[in-house]
């Protein structure tokens, strides 16, 4: 698909992320305090940057593992069928559970990924998004832990693509065409 010239605006620097990352961590440990079962889950591709950085920044013992659903292809809307591409290495039955995901927009994903999660019948199940678009949920679904709330803006980096591009970026950026459409 041809892509129209784009601009990426700063939203959320590096350094406001490392900061909030600290801040979740201490929650996160708070309500995990005294698991030994702990097992991180990281929806790909979008949470690798985030899944890195806070496992890295709390201080309890875990697994890591991942899971892949499939989304939006290269367009900018979601769409709302929802596939397992990669289902998890391990199991999580009685296992304590933080999903980790990059951005919660209509909610469709971590929805399904919640309710399939769900029936393995983890002893405790939480989630976690980086970002959230509270505007634009069309499920009713909201994260236990949610890093930034922001407005309908397409954004990139820190783990999140524009057609695959601009995961790399350190920061949290908007998307700004600079020609009509
Ligand atoms: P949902 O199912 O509509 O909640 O979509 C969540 C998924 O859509 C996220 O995991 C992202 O992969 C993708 N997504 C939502 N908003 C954006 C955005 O602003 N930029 C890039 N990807 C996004
Ligand atoms: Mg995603």
């Amino acid at each position: 698909m041809p892509q129209r010239p784009y601009v990426i605006d700063q939203m959320i620097s590096a350094k406001a992320i490392a900061a909030k990352i600290e801040e979740l961590a201490r929650r996160i440990e708070a309500e995990f305090k005294g698991t030994d079962k702990l097992v991180v889950i990281g929806l790909l591709r979008g949470s690798f940057v985030f899944i890195a950085d806070l496992v890295r920044e709390m201080d309890l013992p875990l697994e890591v593992d991942f899971i892949e659903a499939s989304s939006y292809g290269d367009a900018m809307e979601s769409s709302k069928e929802v596939r397992i591409l990669k289902d998890l290495r391990g199991e999580i039955h009685g296992r304590d559970v933080l999903v980790v995901e990059d951005i919660v927009d209509t909610g469709f994903t971590l929805h399904h990924v919640i309710h399939m999660l769900k029936a393995r019948e983890p002893a405790k199940l939480r989630t976690i998004a980086l970002l959230d678009k509270p505007s634009r949920r069309e499920v009713d679904f909201a994260a236990d832990f949610i890093g930034f709330d922001i407005p309908d803006e397409f954004v990139v980096g820190y783990g999140i693509d524009y057609a695959q591009r601009n995961r790399d970026l350190p920061f949290i950026g908007k998307v700004r065409f600079t020609e009509e459409a």
